[in-house]
């Protein structure tokens, strides 16, 4: 049942293509400059008239909601705070019938997050759920919202709910600005037919595996990780140093590259490996100077770049590829060599990658 792979987690990893697709099958029209979301369609004036987006989760729901505050901030110009599940639920906060929540759930089963949708139902909000279980507690009691459909995720560490969700809430931002009039409509077609690319430039990044592979031979026996990122690429960072946290049991870090000078740059030494997204993009220069930053202080600097790029390639001490996409979507890419270093990494120190230790699927108890 692990199709021929040696974990359930390898096996998702590589499903992310087909279920990428399978994520947007029928909901995405790239040719014909439709994006249509079922549970969406009949809410849209709730999502565009709201005060703002409260979007809840925990974990790597979590992160996928942070990607979306990036793409709907960006793209549809709505407000978003992104919340701990847990958090919110215990701090009195301010919810009204003008705000529109989104809870993110893999599980559809997070006992904290179902705590969050049942206090913003009570104050009146309209809630959205995107869940990946069909029929879920979470998926009931929302509102409305999208199914994931990335299929059954085995491996306790998540990753293809994390870029299918991720694939879900791009969809909704971009329904939401098509009718808020937010892009223009040759980005809002652009961004359509670079989505239909995603599961192809996904399979290219996972071509780099073996060189991957390699990377985790040399930093397996590290102590700690730092993982660093900017703009639509911090949650990114987040959602790598939780991945090798939870199957290897190495300590690491997220951090917003650009938060370095003000404690972290403290730790580096020549025994510190730094894991940094440098992907081509607005933000590029300026992590190729946080870059320099750490290179200056003996840290071993392991990069992820865009295919072609040669400064970064010049400073890095390894660097893995992923393709060019447009700002917005390239999470959908640049998480894919963090999830196979982490899973590489685990499987040298003989780790339980499926089920990791003090870990459960869904947390159904706070
Ligand atoms: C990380 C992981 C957890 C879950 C979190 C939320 O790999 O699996 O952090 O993401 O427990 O779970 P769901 O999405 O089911 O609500």
């Amino acid at each position: 049942e692990k199709g021929g792979y040696d974990h359930f987690m390898l096996k998702e990893i590589y499903e992310q293509p087909s279920v990428i697709k399978d994520t947007y099958r029928g909901r995405l029209l790239a040719d014909k400059g439709i994006v249509r979301l079922g549970g969406l369609e009949d809410h849209i004036k709730r999502f565009t008239n709201a005060n703002r987006i409260i979007i809840v989760a925990c974990g790597t729901s979590w992160h996928a909601g942070l990607v979306a505050e990036y793409v709907f901030e960006d793209l549809v110009r709505i407000p978003v705070e992104v919340e701990y599940a847990s958090e919110f639920r215990y701090r009195n906060p301010i919810i009204t019938e003008k705000d529109v929540v989104i809870a993110i759930s893999q599980s559809g089963e997070t006992a904290d997050t179902l705590a969050a949708i049942k206090l913003a139902k009570q104050k009146g909000a309209f809630v959205y759920g995107v869940c990946n279980v069909v029929g879920s507690t979470i998926s009931r009691e929302t509102h409305s919202g999208t199914y994931t459909h990335a299929g059954p995720e085995i491996g306790v560490a998540s990753t293809k709910a994390f870029t299918t969700q991720i694939t879900v809430l791009t969809m909704m931002a971009l329904r939401l600005a098509k009718s808020k009039g937010t892009l223009s409509q040759s980005d809002y077609m652009l961004h359509l037919r670079e989505l239909d690319m995603i599961p192809g430039k996904v399979e290219e990044a996972l071509q780099s595996d073996e060189k991957i592979k390699e990377i985790a031979k040399v930093f397996k026996d590290a102590a700690n990780f730092l993982y660093l990122g900017r703009g639509y690429n911090f949650p990114v960072a987040l959602e790598g140093a939780l991945k090798l946290k939870e199957i290897s049991y190495i300590h690491a870090e997220g951090y917003p590259a650009a938060e370095m000078k003000h404690g972290p740059i403290a730790l580096i030494d020549e025994q510190m490996p730094v894991v940094v997204i440098a992907i081509n993009n607005n933000h590029y220069e300026k992590v190729v100077s946080n870059i320099q930053e750490i290179k200056s202080r003996a840290g071993k600097i392991i990069a992820v770049v865009s295919e072609g790029d040669t400064t970064v390639k010049e400073m890095a001490d390894y660097v893995m590829e992923v393709p060019v996409t447009p700002e917005t979507l390239s999470p959908l890419v640049t998480t894919i060599p963090l999830q196979l270093l982490s899973y590489h990494i685990a499987v040298m120190l003989g780790r339980d990658v499926d089920q990791p230790r003090n870990l459960a699927k869904s947390v159904t108890v706070e």
